[in-house]
């Protein structure tokens, strides 16, 4: 009798039909479940075609960085210096970040609920994925995945003012229940996600979403509905996750969407 999966793959995913890709998924979820809390996070051993998606996704993302990139994601990926030719480790990812920001990643099989995800961050810890997008689609991930957690946001949190706005969302998640908790899902999702700024006159990107997407990052300021910056509107946005974002919150400059946050945010706490 064949095992089940532990991880559950859509039919349309570029790993559906490639076992061995999902018996790497299914070992890398068994590392994250196995991992106890104030452990250190767990190495992966990333074959040869792992760290080859990590090089190519960056060689192509480099340019629309350069392009589209805010200038605290660039104080963030400076300090950090993740390696663009091997995937990095958590544990050694961390053991930079955590003396700059105080954050560290903890992995995640896959299955955390957005208030679970968001009251971590109060403490520090961000729940990452360490799987890799399947080899076949190098610029394509349907999910958030290694590429998503360390470029996105583990730059990001290098950065003074990411780690602080993290900080703060989870400091509010802690005091609110799961049924009170959709506005500020739906809050980060709109920004620390996918979030635009404009800056010198210019579109930049704040958001760890965009920021990690070849796909996305490439065409948003012509594929989506560009809205002015509202947090009572976001919260009241639904998303997709699983799709390019049809509508974006533009903030007129960081500054601007970090006291809009912060503020939006200080007033939520029970
Ligand atoms: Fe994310």
């Amino acid at each position: 009798m064949d095992t089940p999966s532990l991880v559950v793959l859509d039919r349309d995913h570029p790993g559906f039909r490639d076992p061995v890709y999902r018996a790497r998924r299914d070992a890398i979820a068994r590392l994250a479940l196995a991992h106890r809390d104030g452990d250190p996070p767990p190495r992966v051993e990333y074959a040869e075609e792992e760290h080859s998606v990590w090089s190519v996704v960056w060689t192509n993302l480099a340019p629309i960085h350069d392009r589209y990139a805010c200038s605290a994601w660039f104080d963030g990926d400076r300090r950090l210096r993740l390696s663009r030719t091997r995937v990095p480790q958590f544990i050694e990812v961390n053991a930079q970040l955590q003396p700059m920001t105080g954050f560290c990643l903890m992995p995640v099989a896959g299955l955390v609920t957005p208030g679970a995800f968001l009251r971590e961050l109060g403490r520090g810890v961000f729940l990452s994925t360490q799987y890799m997008r399947h080899a076949s689609a190098p610029l394509y991930t349907p999910e958030p995945d290694v590429v998503h957690e360390l470029i996105g946001h583990a730059a990001s949190l290098a950065n003074a003012d990411f780690a602080l706005l993290n900080r703060r969302f989870g400091e509010v998640a802690m005091t609110l229940s799961d049924d009170a908790m959709q506005p500020l899902i739906r809050a980060y999702w709109y920004s620390l996600e996918f979030g635009v700024i404009r800056d010198a006159g210019a579109l930049k990107v704040y958001g760890a979403g965009l920021l990690s997407s070849f796909g996305e990052c490439g065409r948003f300021e012509t594929s989506a509905e560009l809205v002015p910056f509202d947090l009572d509107v976001m919260a009241e946005t639904p998303f997709d996750p699983t799709d390019y974002q049809r509508r974006l919150f533009v903030a007129p400059s960081f500054e601007a969407m970090k006291h809009g946050v912060l503020a939006w945010l200080a007033k939520r706490a029970r």
